[in-house]
């Protein structure tokens, strides 16, 4: 994901596209007893079914022999399901080896869902957020759009089958170079934030259309792309008068209310912000023909850093956007279309993970305590980009809870990390420490769930040697279009 995080700053090495990812495109086994059917909604990995969910402290006994530590919290995350899981799990269990899956069938019923939300808002798919050939393919066939950060992007989704009318070139920092090859490419909206962007696109891009990014306080976001991005109203109108003066159409405004959004109020604001540039434009003489809502519509099933679930309140915001939709249209002197720019909320939680157990150790900490330390084959520059920011539901397929009637083993709290040896490469551990079970042994498998968004784009290209995952479609019904790339 692009933008400045209300978290830590991202490393800049994670950030290598990953292009040489191998590419499967499978049928997923029909269903035949699911691993993990027994397993009931809001049941934690390693708990037994109609236990509740854990959230004491690990009742082993820790020595501090250095006064007593802080606690981290320990948690056992509820178990969320969503309608396409079985797919989901059906190719988890057959996977044999590590890799990151994808289900096209989720991902459309995400985009259907989002469509009868909000009826009549186009959406330009972030393709950042996943930028795999089949997921593009199957959004365009069902007649989403991109938004587009850079020339590489905008190729991409053209061979996946975006009409080029569909696609905008979204990100406000471009290099002349990048304004000119997307203008060849085909391209004539662009995002704009500054004068010396407007005054490049009228050079590179002459005649083109541009919209003009306000810039949020990111608020009540994981990541709230707050600062690198947008501009102020003020700015806003001198900047739309610019490009008017030089030969552009100022075309509409735009917003992003920070990624992984969790509060309606976010939105609540973007929209009044947004009516109130839109009357001074129309004061101006400056008529638009739409408003961008951007993305930060936030994945479901993701965990915040001490293991606990989201729940972000998506049907209020939905709620407020169509309301705040309808403000605009009135407000507006001009008709407006809307756009909005999903990237996380589409795809998070229709990819998932098999990983394997590296190690599972034991150690003694330098303030005396002694913790689990749960390895495992990818982390954060091989799949889990944002694990610093969140947790991600884990299970255990071939340990206790999943087991049809199996009785739960033992669970030791540990810090879950990845392989390489970079200490980043961990959940939050001073925040929470996950359930994961005693016996958990090296080759055992992992499935890393809601880990659809931000994953094949942010994984290295063999940082210390450990490679990107190959990715792998499924359907329920049919194999995906697609083999080797
Ligand atoms: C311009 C733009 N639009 C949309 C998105 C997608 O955001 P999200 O994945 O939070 O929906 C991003 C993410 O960085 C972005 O920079």
């Amino acid at each position: 994901m692009s933008g400045t995080r209300t978290g830590r700053t991202p490393t800049g090495r994670a950030g290598t596209a990953l292009r040489s990812c191998r590419q499967t495109a499978e049928r997923a086994p029909r269903q035949g007893p699911d691993p993990a059917s027994d397993q009931a909604p809001g049941q934690a990995p390693g708990q037994a079914p109609g236990q509740a969910p854990d959230r004491s402290p690990d009742p082993a006994p820790r020595r501090a022999s250095h006064g007593t530590p802080p606690q981290p919290s320990v948690t056992t995350p509820r178990q969320p399901t969503f309608p396409h899981d079985s797919t989901l799990r059906a190719a988890l269990a057959a996977a044999t080896d590590d890799r990151i899956i994808y289900d096209l069938d989720g991902i459309e019923a995400q985009y259907a869902a989002l469509l009868r939300e909000l009826p009549g808002v186009g959406v330009r798919f972030a393709l950042k957020a996943c930028p795999v050939d089949e997921v593009l393919a199957c959004l365009a066939q069902l007649g989403a759009g991109c938004d587009a950060a850079s020339p590489h992007e905008i190729e991409q989704a053209l061979r996946a089958g975006v009409p080029i009318g569909r696609i905008h070139y979204g990100n406000t920092v471009k290099s002349d170079r990048n304004i000119a090859e997307a203008y060849r490419l085909g391209v004539r909206d662009f995002a704009t934030d500054s004068l010396a962007d407007v005054a490049a696109i009228a050079v590179h891009a002459p005649g083109s259309r541009v919209f003009c990014r306000l810039a949020t306080s990111g608020e009540g976001a994981l990541w709230g792309l707050s600062r690198k991005f947008g501009c102020s109203p003020e700015d806003a109108v001198l900047i739309l008068e610019a490009a008017r003066t030089a030969g552009l159409t100022p075309a509409g405004l735009s917003v992003h209310v920070g990624s992984q959004q969790m509060t309606s109020e976010a939105w609540q604001s973007a929209l009044e912000l947004l009516a109130a540039v839109v009357g001074t434009l129309n004061r101006r003489g400056i008529l638009l023909d739409h408003v961008n809502l951007g993305g930060g519509l936030p994945a479901l099933g993701v965990l915040d850093k001490r293991g606990r679930p989201l729940d972000p309140p998506v049907d209020k915001m939905f709620a407020v956007i169509r309301e705040g939709v309808q403000r605009l249209r009135e407000v507006s002197s001009s008709p407006l279309d809307f756009l909005l720019e999903p990237g996380r909320h589409l795809v998070a939680d229709h990819g998932a993970i098999r990983a394997h157990v590296a190690r599972l150790t034991a150690r003694r900490e330098p303030s005396g305590e002694d913790r689990h330390w749960l390895y495992l084959s990818c982390g954060k520059f091989n799949g889990l980009y944002e694990m610093d920011e969140l947790q991600y539901r884990l299970e255990f397929p071939t340990h206790a809870a999943a087991r049809p009637s199996g009785t739960p083993g033992a669970t030791v709290p540990a810090v879950v990390a990845g392989p390489t040896c970079d200490s980043d490469d961990a959940y939050a551990h001073e925040d929470g420490l996950v359930r994961v079970p005693a016996a958990a042994a090296s080759g055992d498998p992992v499935w890393i769930f809601s880990c659809g968004a931000y994953a094949t784009a942010y994984m290295t290209q063999g940082f210390n040697g450990f490679q990107p995952l190959p990715y792998t479609c499924v359907r329920a019904g049919a194999a995906s279009p697609g083999g080797s790339s």
